[in-house]
């Protein structure tokens, strides 16, 4: 039983890496005879590992750190790579250590000497051991019985920047880009490797650093800003972290004044070749480009009359012989739909798209696919796509900026939402075939996979904006590592990291963060039909402002009923796309989950969820009560005030008052609209306008 403790988040800028002695009774006087490091550094991540764990054993136990090659005395800490440190070879059993792969890491304690061995068969599995015990230890666990072995689960474990050279955050929330200033690169390069160290603490290896989106002067990343991307790179190196960049896909006629970008043009495909090399000149071990072509107005192959293949093939050819990848995203619809049209469906694009192609990408490159079909709602199906390219590399993206689940305005722990999509079964190879093992590789053998998440942190001194919204980034991290991890442990690791583990405090917090994506999604979009927000900047409550509009998105409510027809006997046959079982399941209301029923099924106000209700009754009953619950968010934190410090709690409640007062807005809104349409009176007899 770990003793209870307290954390002073103050602003927020140290995040879940606060290093700092807690306060009263607690966890740093067990590790305050760990101040000696034994490490013999060979190169910048062993640099950052050595460092870090200075830094963290200095703020923990509050005494001066020396550090060693050779033990000089025990208990010490002692760090190194099999094979090559005699130390650690002794310190950790050859068993053990073959059990340890390429980027994980083995923690022993020595019952005798209390020595902490901490052996990687690589500097990165270093890092992240040296993280991983720093976690122990800032969670008060204890360090004299250690014995464990981690390897992470999934191979890329990568971060998205959706950030412009202008500054702006293509959906952030949380401030402008740390990136990028006036159209430059910044210089400010401590807070990106803030930033490094954040997501290395958690397991992520790679990072697109700007959006998919690129205009004219990101295009130049490529070129002339070269030098200061190589810094970038640097930084992100010592952290085991990859620098990729996204790239436009016309290119060589807006750099190169080339007359086309067709991906067969041998003039084209030299302009790529020459990219590549002078990328790599620059930065020898950079990652590779990230694609969004021919999605949302983006040039891209079909100019051309080729494919996604030819497009990414083209650019895998130039990046082959440096080791370099090609991330092609697979968000590619059609966003000039006449809304009269209902035979076009979104949500079948990408599976239409791609599907055909499976077995002739190169083998570096990978698809990115979406979690759902459509757009990262606040609930989705899973994207049939996942696992249905079997000789295809795939990794699955997520949003951890809350674009459509509260802008960081709202808290919304996202975490659950994630698990959840990970376990489902796609059946694809039979039974027990979860999307958690299609993107981690398992399935398919794919030599590459993994994650990939858009990020939520800007240059707001605390990250994200949403204090709250920082245990989604930590969460990710943590998820892309181990996706058995459960929500709770995920979250009761940053909360202890963040504010401790003291009661009421930390039960308060887990709770508000468990129930948040539940309350989020009961006031807003109902069961599944997405897409109720305002156009543009997607905040707040608008049922009809993309009803009538070009993007696809359409939940077609009139005065009878709700819903998307999606399929086989009668709609747009997009459940098709699904194996078997899953097939079947969403074809009928009788057996379609109550929470997707309005994404598949076009159905009277009246007709009865498995919940017993009808679809009206539902949803005048979740608005109603997702406005109280989330009101009682504020009351909860309001009880957490004496034990956190003012600005910390004040940051947090000053956003839980706007929730509450938008819930009630969302509240209004989504039930006035239904009560208009359908006549269908409240059973409750609650005041709807
Ligand atoms: C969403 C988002 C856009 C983004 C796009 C993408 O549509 O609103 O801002 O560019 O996704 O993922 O490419």
């Amino acid at each position: 039983m770990s003793t209870s403790f307290a954390y002073h988040p103050g602003n927020g800028y140290e995040a879940w890496l606060q290093y700092r002695r807690a306060d009263r009774g607690t966890n740093d006087e067990r590790f305050t005879e760990y101040h000696h490091i034994v490490a013999s550094v060979q190169d910048e991540v062993m640099r950052s590992a050595v460092d870090e764990l200075s830094d963290g054993l200095k703020g923990i136990t509050g005494r001066s750190v020396s550090i060693t090659e050779d033990a000089v005395s025990t208990p010490c800490i002692l760090l190194g790579i099999f094979g090559a440190s005699k130390a650690i070879d002794q310190a950790i059993d050859a068993d053990t250590a073959r059990a340890v792969k390429a980027e994980g890491f083995a923690i022993q304690t020595d019952s005798l000497t209390r020595n902490i061995a901490v052996g990687a068969a690589t500097s990165a599995g270093l890092l992240y051991g040296v993280f991983h015990l720093l976690r122990i230890m800032g969670a008060g666990g204890a360090a004299d019985r250690l014995s464990l072995v981690e390897n992470p689960v999934n191979p890329l474990r990568m971060i998205n920047q959706w950030d412009n050279m202008d500054g702006s955050v293509e959906r952030g929330y949380a401030g402008k880009s740390i990136f990028f200033e006036n159209n430059r690169i910044t210089g400010n390069l401590e807070r990106i490797k803030d930033y490094a160290r954040l997501l290395a603490s958690c397991g992520i290896n790679a990072i697109a650093i700007n959006n998919v989106n690129v205009h004219r002067v990101e295009s130049r990343l490529l070129t002339e800003f070269l030098p200061e991307v190589a810094k970038l790179a640097e930084i992100f190196r010592s952290y085991a972290i990859k620098l990729f960049l996204s790239i436009n896909y016309a290119s060589p006629m807006e750099l190169g004044g080339l007359p086309t970008a067709d991906p067969v043009a041998s003039d084209v495909r030299e302009w790529w070749r020459l990219a590549a090399s002078n990328v790599y000149a620059a930065v020898p071990d950079f990652g590779g480009f990230l694609v969004k072509a021919d999605s949302e107005h983006r040039p891209g192959p079909f100019t051309y009359g080729r494919d996604h293949a030819d497009g990414a093939n083209m650019l895998a050819e130039a990046l082959k012989p440096y080791g370099g990848i090609v991330i092609w995203r697979c968000f590619v619809y059609n966003c000039k739909q006449d809304w009269r049209d209902r035979t076009t469906d979104r949500a079948r694009a990408a599976y239409d798209h791609f599907r055909q192609l499976d077995g002739s990408f190169m083998d570096n490159v990978i698809l990115q696919i979406k979690n759902g079909p459509i757009d990262f709602q606040v609930r989705e199906p899973v994207s049939p796509l996942l696992g249905a390219m079997p000789r295809t590399n795939q990794m699955i993206e997520f949003q951890i900026t809350q674009e459509y689940t509260g802008q960081q305005r709202h808290v919304c722990y996202l975490v659950p939402q994630w698990k959840e999509i990970l376990d489902f079964d796609t059946h694809l190879q039979g039974m027990g075939t979860p999307v958690k093992r299609i993107v981690d590789g398992t399935v398919h053998g794919n030599p590459y996979s993994g994650f990939a998440a858009v990020s939520n942190i800007g240059d707001d001194t605390n990250w994200t904006g949403h204090p709250l919204a920082q245990a989604n980034l930590y969460g990710y991290g943590r998820l892309a590592w181990n996706p058995e991890l459960s929500s709770e442990e995920i979250a009761g690791e940053w909360i202890t990291l963040t504010y401790g583990n003291r009661e009421p405090l930390y039960g308060i917090i887990q709770d508000m963060l468990m129930s948040s994506w539940e309350i989020y999604e009961s006031y807003t979009a109902p069961l599944g039909v997405g897409f109720m927000v305002n156009p543009d900047h997607h905040y707040g409550p608008n049922v009809e402002g993309y009803e009538y509009s070009p993007w696809g998105t359409y939940h077609y409510a009139d005065c009878h009923g709700i819903g998307v027809d999606r399929t086989t006997a009668t709609g747009t046959g997009y459940t098709s796309q699904y194996a078997g079982p899953n097939r079947e399941m969403y074809e009928s209301p009788a057996t379609c989950p109550d929470e997707l029923l309005l994404f598949f099924h076009h159905v009277p106000y009246t007709h009865p969820l498995h919940s017993g209700k009808t679809v009206i009754q539902h949803i005048y009953d979740t608005h109603f009560e997702g406005a109280e619950r989330a009101e009682r968010l504020l009351a909860a934190w309001e009880r957490v005030k004496e034990h956190m410090d003012e600005e910390a709690f004040r940051q947090v409640a000053d956003r839980l008052a706007e929730q509450a007062e938008h819930a009630k807005e969302w509240r209004d809104r989504i039930n006035t609209y239904f009560f208009r349409k359908s006549g269908i009176a409240d059973e409750r007899g609650r005041t709807i306008y």
